[in-house]
């Protein structure tokens, strides 16, 4: 037992006695970071001659063709798992247009990241029409200004298979449409991509924290996208809505955004028997850096914290614009 002290025993359990050194905290860590396990987000916009300050991600840009291939090249070498590919068209219509478009900007993005980094890196496309349409949803609109889920699946298949014959190796529909997952992968199948796989975008919530990759796309939505992604007040719809990508045959799920939904991610890495994915986004992204910018918080240990959290909430794979520093950091 433990020794009499001064105001009664002495405590027998010292959970201090595992935090005294940094070799002992280091060996009894739960939780590490593997450089692997980071998909870097990329933007490219068509027609840029010069990469493109984005004022409230600052340290991200608008890539150029050429700038997006040295970036795939950074982030292979620095042992980054995967690059999510967004395209930002230089003219947008109402049914987006330039995203089914062969030689679109993310299309021509696609072949030149795949024919730069090879498997070098697993190559992934927003399968999304916001980035493509001039209203700025995510889908196309029926005669009363609403957007209409199941015309816009038909989209959503075609850009399915555009991206796959440019030599995609994920897609990720981001538009939460109901029945999208089972239109991507039947149209995939049908145009012979058995083998290009579906990330999920399975509990995706109408955030905030979005507002930044507003201007990273140079979209044009006045309003919200509240009638298609998900009501942060709720939990359940999360997993039927996992329920359902998994029926339709997603082949990894993603919560997005990652920190304000760490019980969420909780919940669908207890409910997912395939790989789950955390969106750290924009918002996020921006916070950390303002903060930073001022003095207000140690960028670095913040950095660390936060996807240290998402992957200990139980995501496997992290995107985080951070990617690329993050692995280097690690090796
Ligand atoms: C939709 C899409 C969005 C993001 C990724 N895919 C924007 C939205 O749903 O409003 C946000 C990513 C970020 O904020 O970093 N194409």
């Amino acid at each position: 037992m433990s020794t009499a002290g001064a105001y009664g025993e002495y405590p027998a359990a010292r959970p201090r006695r595992l935090r005294v050194t940094p070799a002992m905290r280091r060996m009894v860590a739960e939780t590490r970071l593997h450089p692997a396990e980071l998909i870097l987000p990329a933007f490219v916009r068509e027609g840029l001659t010069e990469p493109a300050a984005i004022s409230t991600m600052p340290g991200v840009v608008q890539h150029t063709r050429d700038t997006l291939r040295k970036a795939a090249v950074e982030a292979a070498e620095a042992g980054v798992g995967g690059i999510m590919l967004f395209g930002v068209p230089e003219s947008k219509d109402a049914i987006g247009s330039q995203g089914t478009d062969p030689d679109g900007i993310l299309q021509v993005a696609i072949r030149d990241v795949k024919s730069e980094v090879g498997d070098a890196l697993v190559v992934m496309s927003d399968l999304c029409l916001d980035e493509y349409t001039d209203h700025g949803h995510c889908g196309v609109l029926d005669e009363h200004g609403r957007v209409d889920n199941d015309a816009t699946l038909l989209r959503y298949a075609e850009m399915a298979r555009v991206q796959a014959n440019a030599g995609v190796d994920v897609v990720g529909p981001s538009g939460m449409m109901d029945g999208q997952v089972g239109v991507i992968r039947k149209a995939l199948d049908a145009a012979g991509h058995q083998d290009v796989a579906v990330l999920a975008y399975t509990a995706k919530y109408a955030s905030a924290f979005y507002g930044p990759f507003r201007e990273a796309v140079n979209s044009s939505l006045k309003g919200d996208r509240r009638t298609y992604q998900q009501d942060p007040a709720n939990a359940r719809e999360a997993l039927r809505e996992l329920a359902l990508d998994l029926a339709e045959g997603a082949d990894m799920v993603m919560v997005k955004p990652a920190l304000p939904y760490l019980d969420i991610l909780r919940q669908i890495a207890d409910a997912s028997d395939v790989p789950v994915a955390a969106y750290q986004i924009s918002g996020e992204y921006a916070m950390v850096e303002a903060a930073a910018a001022n003095g207000w918080i140690d960028r670095d240990r913040a950095i660390m914290e936060t996807l240290t959290s998402v992957r200990r909430a139980g995501a496997g794979l992290v995107l985080t614009y951070w990617a690329t520093e993050v692995a280097h950091r690690l090796a």
